[in-house]
């Protein structure tokens, strides 16, 4: 059986940090606050010559370069983005430029939070099916570009990143990604959404102005949406692997918010040590998080080949899903 394995993680953030303490020159917010409703203590920020792109890029060579693999053997670059540098053309193309992975096709898959895992789960049906040999899987946002720094309900949640694994095909052997849970539900699309910059409401269009044209989250049902996704993805992606929440060796959820992971820990029953946690300083950086919480994991030691790595992420959509991946 042909397996897609994850090869490679490589990650990009920009240098530029913003502390809960400058939040509170900004906003009316204080870092105990933030702190105690978010686990959030920094998070980074594009500068005037980044965005999703040039992240992704970065993030995407270093995985390249780590996997030992040309960009020009590349067959396939997936951006999983809502963030992406313009409506179109898609930022896995920029990417797929900038890289030099000439002979590789490229496309985004817009799932806000939980981008890259489903971004992952296109790679792996295509490596699987023999369609392609390797793919570049990016998550990747900027939406510090996008929210409303006078809103602080959103503006201390956010942060800018990438990350990115080179999967490969593999024939026999137990490694790779095990099964994948995704998930939807557009009624839902009114609790997170920007509504300026699309068709419906396009930004060249003077009507638009009535529109809001940064971030909007209805922050408390999008928790209350989270934990039971969190939860709900968790459970039928291990019932449909025959596994246990005692077979996961690391919990690697989206980055959001620490009470939302610590809530989907608690009802898998994982020990502390069993889930990885980041979002101190990063901040909820979207399709990022998980790719950079699995490079961060792997660097740290956390995460070895064999083990069994659960991702969990929900986000605008609303959309939620699971991998369970034998790392
Ligand atoms: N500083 C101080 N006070 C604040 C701040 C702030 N930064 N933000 C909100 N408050 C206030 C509110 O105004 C409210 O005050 P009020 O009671 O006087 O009206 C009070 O704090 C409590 O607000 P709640 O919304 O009830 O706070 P809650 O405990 O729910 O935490 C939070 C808010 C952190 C936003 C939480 O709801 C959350 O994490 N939601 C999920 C967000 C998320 O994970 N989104 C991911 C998807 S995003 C995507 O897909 C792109």
């Amino acid at each position: 059986m042909k397996r897609a394995v994850i090869k490679s993680v490589g990650m990009s953030v920009p240098d530029t940090i913003l502390s809960n303490a400058d939040l509170e020159k900004m906003v009316e917010t204080s870092n105990e606050w933030i702190i105690q409703r978010t686990g959030i203590e920094e998070r980074r920020m594009c500068g005037p010559h980044e965005s999703a792109s040039s992240l992704a890029s970065a993030a995407g060579k270093e995985a390249l370069e780590k996997a030992g693999l040309s960009p020009l053997e590349l067959q396939l670059v997936i951006c999983g983005t809502v963030t992406g540098d313009m409506l179109f053309p898609s930022t896995a193309c920029i990417v797929q430029n900038a890289i030099g992975a000439k002979k590789a096709g490229a496309l985004d898959v817009g799932a806000a939070c939980a981008g890259f895992i489903y971004s992952l789960d296109v790679a792996a049906a295509m490596i699987e099916s023999g369609h392609v040999k390797n793919a570049l899987v990016v998550g990747v946002d900027a939406l510090t570009r996008l929210v409303d720094w006078t809103d602080r309900s959103t503006c201390v949640l956010f942060g800018d990143g990438a990350g990115a694994v080179v999967m490969e095909a593999q024939e026999g052997g137990e490694r790779g990604l095990l099964k994948t849970v995704l998930a939807a539900d557009g009624s839902g699309a009114k609790y997170i959404n920007l509504e300026v910059g699309g068709t419906l409401h396009p930004a060249c269009d003077p009507k638009s102005d009535k529109f809001k044209k940064t971030v909007f989250m209805a922050g408390a049902e999008v928790y209350r949406f989270a934990v039971i996704a969190m939860g709900d993805a968790c459970c039928r992606v291990l019932e449909q692997a025959g596994m246990e929440p005692g077979d996961i060796d690391l919990f690697v959820p989206h980055q959001a918010n620490l009470r939302i992971i610590e809530s989907a820990a608690k009802r898998l029953g994982l020990p502390a040590e069993k889930v990885f946690v980041n979002v101190h300083k990063y901040g909820n950086t979207s399709g990022g998080s998980i790719p950079i919480a699995l490079y961060e994991a792997e660097k740290e030691g956390k995460l070895k080949p064999g083990m069994i790595v659960m991702t969990v992420g929900f986000g605008a959509g609303l959309v939620w899903g699971a991998n369970l991946i034998r790392w």
